[in-house]
């Protein structure tokens, strides 16, 4: 029966529908793969299922002789060599679009945090600091109203920018590649086409863009010169900021506060500075986590390769020029 690996045991539902059509093989150590337990374990596999920090070199790729999908549980597949798998006639499959809204909560959801201070309250508490009735501390600043920039207007992006206007009546200005009217009128959105006129003139920036080489520190020191008392969420990828210069940024004003729920590196030195910094809350690429997505992003990257061994299409295809 053709074989299919997959790297993590974290889907039994997706194994329980692979299965129907494969032998599958389950990664079941606590550790994740290495580029040899991956090569091992996938020697004769059609298929392999993978997670967005499984490496997938073209070493890799060259040393299953029999693959042909690399199906990621992931929207971005830059842990793909994607040279290699187009070199090897190797199709890739990735999970946009069932994640969307589950990343618009979370986004808000660190929006608030920032702004009224939770964890950073919180983490006070733990320490024993809660003595008597006193927010002086704590004291954040409002959402509801408040001035929302965005760079990147992808779907979740959009599905952000709906919450924002929508849920807190919150003026939201976006910088992206390509301008999209349809959605401007929609939800009345400013198109500015300058980054560095957006982040001057907004109480929140929300980070969406893909990380490409147009966007590697997007946002650097440049942009956070210019910025002030902003607070900043990043759920797209570590690298589209410059993360001394948000460490600068804080620490001389311009930046009141960041959460980042993605890092460059990642995962961070837990003894880094970013980590341990007061006004700096990471999450660890939480995003697309909550359990209804996880199921359905596990869901699709199953059936990518499913319709791919079947001469169907895949429900997404990552197409390599
Ligand atoms: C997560 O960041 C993903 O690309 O799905």
């Amino acid at each position: 029966m053709t074989k299919v690996f997959v790297t993590r045991n974290w889907h039994p539902n997706a194994v329980k529908l692979l299965s129907k059509h494969f032998n599958v093989k389950v990664w079941d150590q606590p550790d994740i793969p290495s580029s040899e337990q991956i090569i091992s374990s996938s020697q004769d596999c059609y298929a392999i299922f993978t997670e967005f920090d499984d490496k997938i070199s073209s070493e890799i790729i060259e040393s299953i002789p029999g693959l042909k999908v690399i199906s990621n549980r992931a929207v971005g597949y830059e842990n793909i060599d994607l040279r290699a798998a187009k070199k090897n006639n190797i199709k890739i499959g990735n999970t946009p679009g069932v994640l969307v809204e589950s990343c618009a909560d979370f986004t808000m959801g660190l929006m608030l945090d920032l702004a009224r201070n939770i964890t950073f309250s919180n983490r006070n508490v733990i320490d024993g600091k809660w003595v008597s009735f006193d927010q002086t501390p704590y004291l954040g600043t409002d959402v509801y109203q408040k001035h929302l920039a965005i760079i990147g207007l992808g779907q979740i992006a959009t599905s952000v920018a709906r919450r924002a206007v929508n849920g807190f009546n919150m003026e939201v200005s976006y910088w992206s590649r390509k301008r999209k009217p349809e959605i401007e009128s929609e939800l009345n959105l400013r198109y500015v086409n300058d980054i560095n006129e957006l982040v001057q003139n907004c109480d929140y920036l929300s980070i969406h863009c893909a990380l490409t080489e147009d966007t590697y520190r997007i946002i650097d020191k440049e942009q956070f010169d210019l910025m002030k008392d902003v607070k900043l969420i990043n759920t797209s990828r570590g690298p589209t900021i410059n993360q001394n210069e948000l460490l600068n940024a804080i620490n001389n004003g311009n930046i009141n506060s960041a959460a980042l729920d993605v890092t460059d590196p990642e995962p961070p030195d837990y003894k880094s500075e970013i980590v341990g910094h007061p006004k700096i809350l990471i999450t660890p690429h939480l995003g697309s986590g909550s359990q209804e997505t996880f199921n359905k992003m596990a869901q699709m990257a199953a059936e990518n390769i499913i319709n791919v061994f079947h001469n169907k299409n895949m429900i997404s295809e990552v197409l390599i020029d």
